[in-house]
C-alpha cells in the first residue's frame, strides 16, 4: 500500500491546547489509524509553533527566556495528545535546529527566484492571526476570527511575491477539485484567490524571536512563513534527500478553517517559488464552540480536556449555569471525548460542545448501546456455550439478514471514511451495534435455550461474537483503547490487523471472556430516583440467560 503522510497545524505555544485544538488532533489521528488499518505506511506529524510575537510577549510577561519558555510548554501538549491516545510519529519545534535549517534554505531558493524584495508598508495587524486584516475581514472594526480590535502598524519589511502566483494558483485549485475540502472552503479560497492576491510581508524587524533571514539577519522571518516550512522540514527537505522523496508531498493538511488562506494559498505559492511539490490536500475542519461561541485562547473561552476526560466537582456545568450532581465522578476516559467530538461536530463544519449532549451520547451510545451488547453477548456465550464458539451451528431466524448488514459493514465505513466523513462512518457504525442489538430480540436465544435449540443457539452466538469482532475493528481508529479492551473480552488481539474483509464467521472453539463493564453509566441523579425516559443502564438492559 501506498505512503500516506499526514498533518495538523501546529499550534501556538503561548497558551496551553483546548478541546478545540485538541478536536482538530483526535480527528487526524481517527485517520491515520484508519489508513494504517488499510495497510498504508503513514507517516503523522505534528507540532509546535514558537516563534510568533504572542510567544515573545508572553516569555516576556513572566520574564523568561522565549525558548525555555517553550521548552515548558511542550508537555502541556505532548502529555494531552499521549491522554488523549493521539499516535503521532513526530512532533516538531520550529525552534529546533533541523527547521532553522530547512526554513533557512527554502528562504534562500524563494530569494534567489527573485520572488522576495524589500518595501515599507502600514496596514492594520491582528496579533491573534498574525496577520494584516483586509477590510474583509473586519467586523465593527474588529478582527472577525479573534474579536479583537487590529493594531495600526508601519514596518519595512521584507514581502514576497504572492501576487505574481494568483494566476497559477486559481488554476491549481481549480484543476484539482480535491486540493482544498471540503467545498465551502474550496470555493472560499477560490473567491480570495480571483479578487487577486497581495505581496505578503514575511518580516519582522521589531522582534528578536525568530529565524533570522540570511540576506537581513536585523529582521527575523515573519511567523506563518516560518511555521508552514514545519510540514517539509520535518520529512528531510534540504538534508535528507531520501527520506524527503519518500513522504513528501504531504496527503493531507488537517487545518482548522480559519486558516485557509494560510495553507491553500500562500502555502502553495511559496512552494511553486521554490520548486517544491504541492500538498495532495488541504482540510478544513470547523470550529468546536462552548457554550455559543467559538473556544479560543485569545478570548479565554476554553474547555480543558482533561476536564471531560477526567471531570472533577464542579467543572460539570449544563448549560443553564446547574451543577448536576454526577453521584460518582468517575474517569469518562478519552475515548468518550474523542467519540463525541466526532460523532457530534461533523468534520466539515462547526459543532458545540455542552455537556448535556456529552452525557447522552455517552449514556445511550456507549454505555447502553455499544456496552451492553458486549456485555449481554459475553455472558450469554460463557452461559450458554461454556464461553467458547460452539462446533454445532443452525442458520435461521434473522441470521441472513444480520449477516448481510454486518458483511456490508466495512465497505460502507470505508466510502465514509474516503470521503472523510468522520461523524458518518461512526454513525454507520453504531446502526450496526444497533443492528446486532435487535437481533438479539428477534433470535431471542434464551428461549432457544429453554427449548434446548442448541445449534440455534450456538449459531446465534456465532454471529454475534462475529459482529461484534468486526466491529470493534471499525471503531478501533475512533476509540482506540476500548477497540482493544473489547477484542481482547472477545479473545483477540487488541490491535485489529486490519480492515475486515468479507464476513468470516469465528472458528468453533475460540474462548472469548468476560471482562470489567467498559462505560460505567454517567449518573446525574440518585439511582433510587431515576428520570422517566432515561436509556436503560448498562448492565440492566441484558437479558437474564435462563
Ligand atoms: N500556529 C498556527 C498554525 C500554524 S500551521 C503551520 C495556529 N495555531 S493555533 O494554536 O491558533 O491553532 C491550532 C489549530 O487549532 C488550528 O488549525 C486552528 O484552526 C485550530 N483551532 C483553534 N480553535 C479551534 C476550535 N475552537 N475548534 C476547532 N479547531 C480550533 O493557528
Amino acid at each position: 500500500m501506498a505512503k500516506f503522510y499526514i498533518t495538523t497545524a501546529i499550534d501556538y505555544a503561548n497558551s496551553n491546547p483546548h478541546t478545540g485544538t485538541a478536536y482538530e488532533k483526535i480527528g487526524a489521528d481517527a485517520i491515520a489509524r484508519w489508513k494504517r488499518l488499510q495497510g498504508h505506511d503513514v507517516w503523522f506529524l505534528m507540532g509546535m509553533d514558537e516563534h510568533s510575537m504572542n510567544v515573545e510577549k508572553k516569555a516576556q510577561s513572566l520574564g523568561m527566556d522565549p525558548e525555555k519558555y517553550c521548552d515548558g510548554m511542550e508537555p502541556k501538549f505532548t502529555e494531552l495528545w499521549k491522554a488523549l491516545d493521539i499516535s503521532y510519529d513526530d512532533f516538531i519545534r520550529t525552534t529546533q535546529k533541523r527547521h532553522i535549517a530547512a526554513a533557512t534554505e527554502f528562504f534562500r531558493r524563494v530569494h534567489a527566484k527573485g520572488d522576495i524584495y524589500k518595501a515599507r508598508y502600514s496596514g492594520l495587524y491582528c496579533v491573534g492571526c498574525e496577520a494584516y486584516l483586509k477590510p474583509a475581514d473586519l467586523v465593527e472594526g474588529k478582527c472577525k476570527n479573534h474579536g479583537t480590535e487590529p493594531q495600526k502598524l508601519e514596518e519595512e519589511n521584507w514581502f514576497f511575491r504572492l501576487s505574481k502566483y494568483t494566476q497559477a494558483m486559481i488554476e491549481h485549485i481549480e484543476r484539482n477539485p480535491d486540493f482544498v475540502k471540503p467545498d465551502v472552503r474550496r470555493n472560499e479560497v477560490l473567491n480570495v484567490a480571483k479578487e487577486g492576491l497581495e505581496d505578503i510581508s514575511i518580516s519582522r524587524a521589531t522582534f528578536k524571536f525568530g529565524i533570522p533571514l540570511p540576506v537581513d539577519p536585523a529582521h527575523v522571518m515573519y511567523v506563518w512563513f516560518d511555521a508552514l516550512i514545519n510540514y517539509i522540514s520535518a520529512v528531510g527537505f534540504a538534508s535528507d534527500e531520501a527520506r524527503f522523496a519518500k513522504w513528501w508531498p504531504a496527503d493531507l493538511h488537517v487545518i482548522g478553517k480559519d486558516i485557509t488562506r494560510f495553507h491553500c494559498l500562500l502555502w502553495p505559492a511559496m512552494l511553486m517559488s521554490a520548486g517544491v511539490p504541492l500538498p495532495g490536500q488541504v482540510w478544513g475542519h470547523g470550529w468546536v464552540h462552548y457554550k455559543g461561541q467559538k473556544m479560543s485562547k485569545s478570548t479565554g473561552h476554553l474547555l480543558d480536556p482533561f476536564d471531560v476526560i477526567n471531570p472533577q466537582p464542579g467543572n460539570v456545568r449544563f448549560e443553564n449555569g446547574d451543577t448536576p450532581k454526577i453521584e460518582a465522578i468517575r474517569p469518562c476516559g478519552a475515548d468518550a471525548l474523542r467519540y463525541f467530538l466526532l460523532r457530534e461536530v461533523s468534520w466539515d463544519r462547526d459543532g458545540d460542545f455542552t455537556w448535556e449532549a456529552f452525557i447522552a451520547r455517552y449514556n445511550a451510545d456507549l454505555a447502553n448501546d455499544l456496552g451492553n451488547l458486549l456485555h449481554r453477548t459475553l455472558k450469554m456465550v460463557n452461559t450458554y456455550c461454556g464461553g467458547a464458539i460452539p462446533a454445532e451451528t443452525e442458520a435461521g431466524g434473522t441470521d441472513a439478514d444480520m449477516v448481510a448488514h454486518m458483511d456490508a459493514l466495512p465497505r460502507d465505513v470505508g466510502a465514509l471514511m474516503d470521503a472523510q466523513d468522520l461523524s458518518g462512518a461512526l454513525g454507520r457504525i453504531w446502526d450496526a451495534v444497533r443492528r446486532a442489538n435487535s437481533y438479539i430480540e428477534e433470535a431471542q436465544p434464551w428461549a432457544l435455550n429453554k427449548q434446548g435449540k442448541a445449534a440455534r443457539v450456538g449459531a446465534v452466538m456465532t454471529n454475534l461474537a462475529t459482529a461484534i469482532a468486526r466491529i470493534s475493528a471499525l471503531v478501533y481508529p475512533f476509540l482506540p483503547s476500548s477497540a482493544g479492551k473489547i477484542r481482547e473480552q472477545l479473545g483477540l488481539p487488541p490491535k485489529p490487523e486490519g480492515v475486515p474483509g468479507a464476513w468470516a464467521a469465528l472458528p468453533a472453539g475460540h474462548k472469548v471472556r468476560e471482562g470489567a463493564v467498559l462505560f460505567p453509566r454517567i449518573e446525574t441523579e440518585k439511582k433510587d430516583a431515576p428520570a422517566a425516559g432515561k436509556p436503560r443502564g448498562q448492565g440492566g438492559g441484558a437479558p437474564k440467560p435462563k
